[in-house]
């Protein structure tokens, strides 16, 4: 067990590569095996849910090779294995595994998901999908169980607006028989990478990005090469601790669209951002920053998975911040953490309340899940004195190469392993 050491204060600058994004990777791996040929995807990050997947392609007969982000899977002598148990229950997106698999096999046995706890994270709008679709399923000890005679295409209205679900029903469609409509689709960038890897293999599909879907079923998909679109969750981290601490950050290889929601707030509160193409530069540290209210919201609403980094870069305002999560009703474990470092904030409901403007103080942390640990990570480059984070296995499941990152941008930032003692503390926290 390894803890990141963070020695705050040190400011920001220079140019960050952002990496390929996760939420688009643990989708696009498991499409491939709806190819009857080799599929290449490039740009991939280097984190530990790619690691995991590419373990269970192996696992179900795939040959798979990773070298310098690029990933080349033949799934030709792929097999529907059961997988109910091990790797699957590490990350949530195995779920895609459901959708992949009945798609190809029309038969798959998935545990049910791990990842990160944020509150109770149903998948009752994939089930609804597979079953509109022809699918029978059942949840058997912990484990979900599909089988088809076929797939046939259907008009599918999700009842809550789902990325995963949009793109699980995507994945089982593109090779069911006839036309099938998804209404009230989730409109993530994810999406529509996903969308077009699947077209690039053949599939007939429109209206990726919008919320309506619609596919026209075909007998076969082929390999093709496919270029990941960049990680907007990890942009929107690195602008966030370019604000707290950058004197002058610019990201390399970024969608400036993907991160309005982003950007309009933290011009909000007083910082400067520039963007070009494929670039934004943030000029930080500023003084006299005003607080603001954030809710969180399907895109292109300001992202779940940035709430937690800026409640840290609220406490630099002068005055009351309220960031409100309508996505996840439990994704504020972080907030006692930044409270042992000296933050002013408390939790009211779905909702955290946080008044500036302190000076956070390093502490011994522990991060909850993943977006927490990068909220840990922005506080402790921020707090006074050294921070000692836990819960690594959280933040390598979703940042590629973070501290190498920071600390090309300045930060005093390393790893350590954990002494028996500490190991027994963190135990019993
Ligand atoms: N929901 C249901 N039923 C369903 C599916 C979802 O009630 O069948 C609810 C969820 O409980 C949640 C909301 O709908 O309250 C949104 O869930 P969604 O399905 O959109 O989330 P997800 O697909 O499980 C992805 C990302 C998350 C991100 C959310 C929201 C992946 C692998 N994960 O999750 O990313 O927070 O969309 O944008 O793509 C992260 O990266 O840290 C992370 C948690």
């Amino acid at each position: 067990m390894e803890k990141l050491n963070i020695a705050g204060g040190d400011p920001l600058r220079g140019t960050v590569h952002i990496s390929g994004a996760k939420n688009s990777a643990v989708a696009l791996i498991p499409a491939t095996i709806l190819a009857d040929s080799p599929v290449t995807i490039e740009g991939l990050p280097h984190i530990s849910d790619i690691d995991t997947l590419r373990d269970l392609l192996e696992e179900i007969g795939g040959k798979v090779t990773f070298e310098k982000g690029e990933m080349v899977v033949n799934p030709v002598s792929m097999i529907s294995m059961p997988l109910p148990n091990g790797k699957v229950k590490k990350l949530r997106a195995s779920y895609y595994l459901m959708g992949a698999m009945l798609g190809r096999f029309k038969q798959a046995v998935i545990g049910l998901p791990g990842g990160c706890h944020l509150g109770p994270r149903p998948i009752d709008q994939h089930i609804k999908g597979f079953e509109a679709l022809g699918a029978e399923v059942t949840n058997e000890q912990g484990a979900i169980y599909l089988r088809a005679e076929k797939l046939v295409g259907a008009r599918i209205y999700l009842d809550v607006v789902s990325v995963g679900a949009t793109i699980n029903i995507m994945l089982a469609a593109v090779l069911a028989e006839g036309k099938t409509v998804i209404e009230n689709a989730a409109k993530e960038p994810e999406i529509i990478d996903v969308a077009t890897l699947l077209a690039s293999m053949g599939a007939k599909i429109k209206g990726a990005g919008t919320d309506v879907i619609r596919i026209e079923g075909v007998e076969s998909l082929h390999g093709c090469k496919h270029s990941i679109i960049p990680d907007r969750i990890e942009a929107g981290t690195f602008l966030i601790a370019g604000a707290a601490m950058g004197d002058e950050v610019v990201l390399d290889n970024v969608i400036p669209t993907h991160l309005e929601s982003i950007t309009a707030k933290l011009r909000e509160m007083g910082f400067t951002i520039e963007t070009s193409n494929d670039q934004m530069l943030i000029v930080g540290r500023n003084e006299g920053l005003k607080p603001v209210d954030i809710k969180t919201l399907v895109y292109p609403g300001f992202p779940t998975d940035l709430q937690q980094p800026m409640t840290a870069l609220l406490t630099k305002a002068k005055g009351t911040s309220v960031v409100t999560d309508t996505i996840y009703s439990a994704r504020f474990k972080h907030i006692d953490e930044l409270r042992r470092m000296g933050a002013n904030m408390k939790v009211e409901g779905r909702s955290a309340i946080i008044t500036g403007q302190t000076q956070l103080q390093g502490a011994k942390v522990k991060a909850s899940d993943l977006r927490a640990g990068a909220c840990l990570v922005v506080a402790g480059l921020m707090a006074d004195g050294v921070t000692e984070i836990t819960g690594l296995e959280h933040i390598d499941r979703g940042y590629s190469l973070l501290e190498k990152k920071l600390e090309g941008l300045g930060a005093t930032i390393w790893r350590e392993k954990l002494n028996d003692q500490e190991i027994e503390e963190l135990q019993n926290s």
